[in-house]
């Protein structure tokens, strides 16, 4: 219980590493939070401090993910080794129930930060990085749903939020185990909910396509 507890806080505090603050703060002295929509994300990043920032800060936040569910399989494999999993915990259920807790602690943490007083971004690219390391088909499937609705649309928030929907039947299309369609749901709910900002623009006509500043003042 306790190891579980530990893999938790450390995938909350990886999801929380504040990677758009922080460039925002070292390239250009500001606070990115003031900027554009607000969020910490990389399509904010790009949108205030251009392609190089927006693309780093797109990378290491979903490094982040993959690498909350890399130490879960780290510490099952360590446990494993020394025995320490209970004869009475089936590994396998284990596993995939602490991979997707995992996987909801570090979008958690990505988007309500311990370092940036509980906000940030809208954890799309955290949420890739899980589904990276949880199941490459179904990351790369919902990837390509972002894609073909950034193709037409050229809007981010419209092309997260296709994605968001897409992942939760892309995980019952390749069969893939409970947990990981429970946190498909969860994630997607929560990503659109953090899109509420979006949605308003969205539907007011207002929402700038990819790069482009925001009209309004926020
Ligand atoms: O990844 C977040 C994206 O979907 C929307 O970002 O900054 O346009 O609200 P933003």
């Amino acid at each position: 219980l306790i190891l579980c507890a530990a893999i938790l806080l450390v995938a909350y505090l990886l999801g929380s590493i504040p990677t758009g603050y922080t460039a925002a703060r070292v390239l250009k002295g500001i606070d990115i939070r003031e900027h554009g929509s607000g969020s910490t994300g990389a399509t904010n990043v790009l949108r205030t401090l251009g392609k190089g920032p927006g693309f780093f800060v797109l990378v290491i936040d979903t490094l982040k993910g993959i690498l909350a569910i890399a130490l879960v399989r780290w510490s099952f494999n360590f446990a494993a080794s020394q025995n320490l999993i209970p004869a009475d915990v089936n590994p396998t259920n284990w596993l995939a129930w602490m991979v997707a807790f995992a996987g909801i602690f570090a979008i958690l943490g990505h988007s309500k930060s311990i370092w940036l007083g509980f906000t940030g971004g809208k954890s799309v690219a955290t949420s890739l990085g899980v589904l990276l390391a949880m199941s490459w088909q179904v990351a790369v499937s919902t990837a390509a749903v972002f894609g073909l609705v950034l193709a037409i649309s050229r809007i981010v928030s419209l092309s997260s939020i296709a994605g968001a929907i897409a992942v939760s039947l892309l995980m019952l299309v390749f069969g893939q185990p409970l947990p990981y369609l429970l946190f498909a749901i969860a994630a997607g709910v929560y990503v659109i909910m953090r899109h509420r900002s979006n949605i308003q623009r969205l539907l007011a006509g207002k929402e700038p396509k990819i790069g482009q500043k925001i009209p309004t003042t926020e």
